[in-house]
């Protein structure tokens, strides 16, 4: 007898997908394998986006499908590299088994790879299927090690180069071509190169303007108009690139003594009555008091620890009413109000956007997003195999990221790196900063419904990362919530599932140090849990990460909006300021403009992101995930309808969150 199984095989479309080494698969069944058989490559199969047909043939029939094994033999001296997305095979009886493959073959071993259906490690009844999966965890432990980085942040990836990455992980060869991943080449390609040797102050703002000529997107444009006005300022409490450290403000702190029977002269009303009514908020940067700050070519440099009341007035705006620099009250230490003089409270202003700017790329940016982003992408590398429900869900919020942060701390945050160099808070301070930020990390900080309601900032008008984000998040929520209650039928078995408790447990000890007061979970116990957190990991990978990361060029591309450092110290009485003090208080020309190149490296959208809408890789097979994979993206497609017809009332329109511009992984 002659059974005939159709195989069908087809490669990434990427470059250097494709190879020319001959491949060989064997079919595993339930009631047997077939042989190891050598594919026909003569009609040019194997070749980027190449989809070939195969006939296997078997003198019995196989039983259900359970597995293929992959191997690519090629010659003594040229080894070609490929990556196939999926097999499928069609047995005699035309059932259609899918194999999602999405990963790199670059030896000549065989590979296993599970069909489809995703299953949990104590359903397993197959001694095969087993000892597949204890071995294939076994290879990605040894290939995903964690290491330390700096003792007190999250661990990382073991990876002493970028060619020592696993080749899933790396960036294909054209993004490599579209990131140089240099601030040297970032510089030619914004012919900044002839500014970025001088290291005199800022002469005129007319100068600073002809810097910022060298690329301007619509948003920085109105940056540049609109960064004196104290609406704008307001504004980017809420939807900025840093919208996490505003809160409402019930009592006045006593470090903060502004009169609280000021009034305001549109309403008559006092502070104390407008606290009452809730249009009072805060924004309080004590985390920044004391940290040790820059030398920048040899000018010692300044970073405020500022406390910003803001208004919410009659028209809806959010608007500065009082700043106080340092954390400490006192005679030295004005309070500012927009009605001194127009440079002292510019300048207080600026000093906020200094700090914030700051603390915005360390503790919401890198720390929040990058580093914890890697810590979920390599446990689950570590501790869930390909055919984990969880893995499925997941592995599209991992993409790029361990290569990314590899660079960042290349390049970045390294000793020579820019981030280091040329920010007030770059060397010793960054420690600080970064350690202190590791201990004000909670899980509801990390989950946008608690994070607003903690913030009291609920009911705030015109605040569209609250409203677009809580959307994405209730979106993202009810796709995992019907996705893994499809799996898991009840809370004992997610209290069963071995793999997924050790997910957790890394999570817990290399990525939040063992923190209990942080309120990340240890284990997982009941089904809800687990699918909050699983939100909260696909949010933050995606959404969070497009929040605070989209926006940097657009909002500090003109610099007096985002400083990076300081170069006089905070003001300790009014009447002083002016615009020459002004600018000779701005970052130095040199340090601007490598600061400029490298936001707007780290705002570039390649050519091959992937977007929150888009599944490209079909990591699930069985009809129900599939089905709730299609409803998911409709919802976020409507969402981001949603998104633009409201945008289109908007002087300014809000885009980070919008989903279809919103990449599914850190990769930026
Ligand atoms: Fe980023």
């Amino acid at each position: 007898m002659t059974l005939e199984y159709q195989v069908t095989v087809s490669t990434e479309d990427v470059a250097f997908a494709g190879t020319i080494d001959d491949v060989y698969i064997t079919l595993v069944g339930q009631d047997g394998s077939s042989k190891h058989v050598k594919l026909d490559k003569s009609k040019f199969a194997f070749h980027k986006g190449d989809v070939s047909t195969f006939t296997v043939t078997c003198s019995e029939d196989l039983g259900q499908l359970l597995e293929i094994h992959l191997e690519k033999q090629g010659g003594i001296i040229i080894k070609d590299s490929w990556l196939p997305a999926k097999v499928e095979v069609e047995s005699p009886d035309g059932k259609v088994y899918s194999f999602p493959i999405y990963h790199w073959l670059t030896d000549s071993k065989k590979h296993f790879f599970r069909e489809g259906a995703a299953v949990l490690d104590f359903q397993e009844t197959n001694p095969q299927m087993i000892k597949t999966r204890k071995k294939e965890l076994k290879n990605k432990k040894n290939l995903y090690r964690w290491a330390v980085y700096k003792e007190g942040t999250p661990l990382c990836m073991e990876a002493d180069t970028l060619k020592s990455l696993p080749p899933d992980d790396r960036y294909p060869f054209t993004r490599e071509l579209e990131f140089g991943f240099t601030a040297v080449a970032a510089l030619a390609k914004l012919g900044l190169e002839a500014w970025s040797h001088c290291i005199d102050k800022w002469n005129s703002m007319s100068d600073i303007e002809k810097l910022f000529e060298c690329h301007v997107t619509s948003m920085s444009d109105y940056a540049m108009k609109h960064w004196r006005e104290d609406a704008f300022f307001g504004y980017q409490f809420l939807n900025g690139v840093n919208p996490m450290m505003i809160q409402r403000c019930k009592t006045l702190p006593s470090k903060f003594p502004v009169p609280s029977n000021m009034t305001f002269s549109k309403s008559q009303l006092t502070l104390r009555t407008e606290m009452m009514k809730g249009n009072i908020f805060l924004c309080d940067y004590n985390i920044l008091d004391g940290v040790e700050t820059n030398t920048i070519n040899g000018r010692k440099q300044f970073l405020a620890a500022p406390l910003v009341l803001l208004h919410k007035n009659e028209d809806d705006e959010m608007m500065p009413i009082a700043i106080q620099l340092k954390q400490k009250p006192g005679k030295d230490n004005p309070i500012f109000f927009p009605t001194d003089s127009e440079y002292d409270w510019l300048l207080a202003k600026t000093y906020v956007k200094s700090a914030d700017s700051n603390l915005h790329e360390l503790n919401f940016h890198l720390l929040r997003t990058h580093l914890l982003a890697e810590v979920f992408a390599v446990s689950l590398q570590r501790n869930l195999p390909r055919v984990h429900p969880v893995y499925k869900l997941l592995i599209r919020h991992t993409r790029y990221t361990l290569q990314i942060n590899f660079l960042a701390r290349k390049s970045l945050i390294s000793e020579s790196g820019t981030i280091t160099r040329y920010t007030a808070s770059g060397g010793k301070g960054m420690l600080t900063l970064l350690d202190r930020s590791v201990s004000s990390l909670t899980y509801r900080s990390l989950c946008i419904p608690d994070d607003i309601a903690d913030r009291g900032l609920e009911d705030v008008p015109n605040f569209y990362y609250r409203d677009d984000g809580l959307k994405l998040w209730n979106i993202m929520h009810r796709f995992v919530h019907d996705i893994l209650s499809f799996y898991y039928k009840n809370d004992g078995m997610v209290q069963n599932d071995a793999e997924l408790q050790n997910w957790i447990q890394e999570i817990f000890e290399n990525g939040f140090l063992r923190r209990s007061e942080t309120g990340i979970p240890q284990k997982f116990t009941t089904v809800a849990e687990l699918v909050k957190f699983v939100t909260m990991v696909m949010f933050t990978c995606s959404a969070q990460h497009a929040a605070v990361n989209t926006g940097q060029y657009d909002l500090y591309g003109w610099m007096p909006n985002g400083p990076s450092t300081m170069q006089e110290p905070p003001p300790t009485q009014k009447g002083k300021a002016d615009e020459a003090r002004f600018l000779s208080t701005l970052p130095d020309v040199q340090t601007t403009v490598h600061i400029l190149a490298t936001i707007w490296l780290l705002s570039m959208q390649s050519s091959d992101a992937r977007y929150l809408h888009e599944f490209v890789e079909e990591h699930f097979t069985e009809d129900f995930p599939k089905y709730k994979v299609t409803m998911f993206q409709g919802d976020l497609i409507k969402l981001s309808e949603d998104i633009k017809s409201r945008n289109e009332n908007l002087r300014l329109p809000y885009t980070f969150l919008d989903p279809k511009l919103v990449e599914n992984s850190v990769a930026i």
